[in-house]
């Protein structure tokens, strides 16, 4: 019933659970940890700069205020995003792609770098043909998978990179990304652990990487089907039990 790939572990936010997330510490822990993929979000600064940042604004996750499309990089570069998380990260910067997409080469890192472009709350005009710009003129040692929960990011991504790799992430419409997939719009489905679970929502002929999977139960779930991928905030626990499920 089930295919026997191996379950690729994907950091979400870099390594979400043990460090100040979408950092390069917590890439870089996510890297040493074993990780066969990172998972990050991509916002726009005023200035028209790719910055890599979870919510549309600066609050949470630095000593700043505001909403990243009201700041330019020079501002956003001078925040704290360590110290909201714990004094040993203090002084800490909010990285950009470019500074992400380097951290990931010097490391030799060749798994997937899934990239969620975060347009569902705000949407950036053209923040797919700069990141789509951005790939073209870097060229990657890995993987490229783009997501968003806004279908049009997507669709525009992939007329943009044709070559790369497209999932639809979704909360509660698994519905729409499995015809995206039938479709050829999307290669995955990026659902919620919870919808998954509670829907009984797997479809083992395509690629789902469910996020977020944290407790063992759940990750033990996802390897004992084999899913393409989990998106965890605590990668290295996850490698671990793999080895234990799947060998
Ligand atoms: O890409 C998976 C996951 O990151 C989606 O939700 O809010 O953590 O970006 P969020
Ligand atoms: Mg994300």
């Amino acid at each position: 019933m089930f295919n026997r790939q191996k379950t690729m572990v994907i950091a979400h936010r870099g390594s979400k659970g043990t460090r100040p997330e979408n950092t390069l510490p917590a890439f870089q822990t996510a890297i040493d940890d074993g990780a066969d993929g990172i998972e990050t979000d991509v916002h726009l600064s005023m200035d028209g700069h790719l910055i890599v940042i979870h919510d549309e604004k600066v609050d949470r996750t630095t000593d700043g205020s505001g909403y990243v499309k009201d700041l330019t990089l020079a501002q956003i570069k001078a925040l704290d995003a360590g110290s909201w998380y714990s004094k040993r990260y203090r002084g800490t910067r909010v990285p950009t792609l470019a500074e992400v997409v380097q951290l990931l080469i010097d490391n030799h890192f060749t798994g997937i770098f899934n990239l969620e472009l975060k347009t569902n709350k705000i949407h950036y005009d053209g923040i797919e043909q700069l990141v789509g710009d951005f790939f073209k003129r870097t060229p990657v040692p890995f993987r490229l998978v783009f997501s968003s929960f806004n279908k049009k990011s997507v669709l525009t991504m992939h007329a943009l990179m044709p070559n790369a790799q497209y999932a639809k992430l979704f909360s509660t419409n698994g519905r729409q990304a499995e015809r995206m997939v039938r479709q050829h719009e999307a290669d995955g489905l990026h659902p919620d652990i919870r919808w998954v679970r509670e829907h009984r929502f797997f479809l083992p002929h395509m690629q789902m990487r469910p996020w977020t999977v944290n407790s063992n139960r759940d990750m033990t779930y996802c390897f004992k089907r084999h899913f393409a991928g989990i998106i965890t905030d605590y990668p290295g626990r996850a490698v671990a039990l793999r080895q234990q499920i799947q060998g």
